[in-house]
């Protein structure tokens, strides 16, 4: 592994430049053109084959070595939010109701500081690296409109390796940890069809809005007496949609909510015992159902092999950070997970929060930001994890 420290460092200025030049112009998902558009224009300028387009708003840039070796997919997210942005600050976003709150606009400056790094060191490249620059994220659509655009065709990628700055840590803590990192994730709508009346003559109806209330309870137990006690999942009902008048029990209730989950077994039982639940209860309180379970993302899963080569480079080539390989995980989602279920690799946490100067907000709050140290260290820690693969140490 080769040490990128100073050459992250060198391009401080240019990391912070890109990065709040992409947070003024925030785009969400699929509409990245501007974003993609300064990609491109970039990696050709660099020297890179680009080719734009890459599932809609996609751009894939091959850096070619000067010798035969492996292929590295880099890969990063693009999108903003639909978010109005509260911060006062002079890169604040410049379009109403969109914000760069998740800190993919720093994700995008990092993948170009990585390029224009190895671009430097091409004389000695072994291989290839194929940087990815992925639109709509935030909607879980972008890694697998990518996937069927076929970005991992000619080459096909040995290696797959992305980040994430994370403000759930401080700044120079790196979140590493090999097998599931984040959660996949499901999303369903449950119809309940019953009887409706008179709310004064509830006995000649089949009330849904009951029927609800017990669904709502029930699908507590798909978690607590299903699924293991070592495994873990998440089943939250997040909207109740029912009746228009005091006075009247409805035909109709709609639940949806959201699954969360680590294996894909624990994701194929909770689908089993949900409709069983579902159908068991309805049908028991005489109303009829209808399930429907939207699957969104994977969970994303770190190679353990992979994590271990880069643990033992970033311990040795960048000490002055805490690695943290525990209680690091979380049932938020990241569609990564489909990059990775092809191409074993690496999708790490890069430390970016500093709750002295306020930039501890969480991501997707209205007043995210991050400590810019951290697109250095990112930069610098994804450069050397490249060259582990395809320059000699
Ligand atoms: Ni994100």
């Amino acid at each position: 592994m080769k040490d990128f420290r100073d050459s992250a460092q060198a391009m401080h200025n240019q990391l912070i430049a890109w990065r709040r030049d992409f947070h003024q112009h925030p785009e969400i998902a699929f509409q990245e053109v501007r974003t993609a558009g300064i990609v491109a224009e970039t990696l050709v300028q660099l020297g890179l084959e680009v080719q734009s387009g890459v599932g809609q708003t996609g751009v894939v840039a091959i850096l070619e070595g000067h010798h035969d070796g492996p292929t590295v997919l880099v890969r990063c997210d693009m999108d903003a939010l639909p978010i109005e942005e509260e911060n006062e600050v002079p890169y604040r976003s410049q379009t109403a109701r969109t914000m760069h709150a998740c800190g993919h606009d720093g994700h995008t400056a990092i993948a170009l500081g990585v390029a224009h790094m190895l671009h430097q060191q091409r004389a000695a490249l072994r291989g290839r690296v194929k940087f990815v620059f992925q639109p709509a994220e935030e909607i879980a659509a972008g890694a697998q409109a990518m996937l069927q655009a076929g970005v991992l065709e000619n080459p096909r990628p040995d290696v797959s390796l992305g980040l994430h700055l994370w403000n759930l840590m401080p700044v120079g803590k790196i979140g590493l940890a090999a097998g599931p990192l984040m959660a996949g994730s499901a999303i369903f709508t449950v119809e309940l069809e019953g009887r409706g009346g008179h709310a004064a003559a509830p006995h000649q109806t089949a009330d849904p809005v009951v029927a609800a209330a017990h669904l709502i309870t029930a699908l507590q137990t798909l978690a607590s007496r299903n699924v293991s006690p070592l495994e873990t999942a998440v089943i939250s009902v997040t909207q109740v949609m029912a009746g228009d008048a005091h006075n009247v029990i409805p035909s109709r209730a709609t639940l949806k909510g959201t699954i969360r989950f680590f294996k894909p077994e624990v994701r194929e039982l909770i689908g089993q015992r949900f409709e069983q639940v579902v159908q068991g209860v309805a049908g028991g309180l005489g109303c009829a159902a209808q399930v429907n379970i939207k699957d969104l993302t994977i969970p994303v899963v770190n190679d353990a092999a992979v994590v271990e080569r880069l643990r033992q480079g970033f311990t040795t080539f960048a000490p002055e950070h805490e690695y943290l390989s525990a209680d690091i995980q979380t049932m938020g989602g990241e569609d990564m997970a489909f990059f990775l279920e092809q191409v074993p690799g690496v999708f790490f946490f890069v430390g970016s929060s500093n709750a002295e100067r306020d930039l501890h907000y969480a991501h997707h709050h209205p007043r995210f930001d991050f400590d810019e140290r951290a697109l250095v260290i990112g930069a610098a820690l994804l450069a050397s994890a490249v060259s582990d693969y395809v320059l000699p140490a």
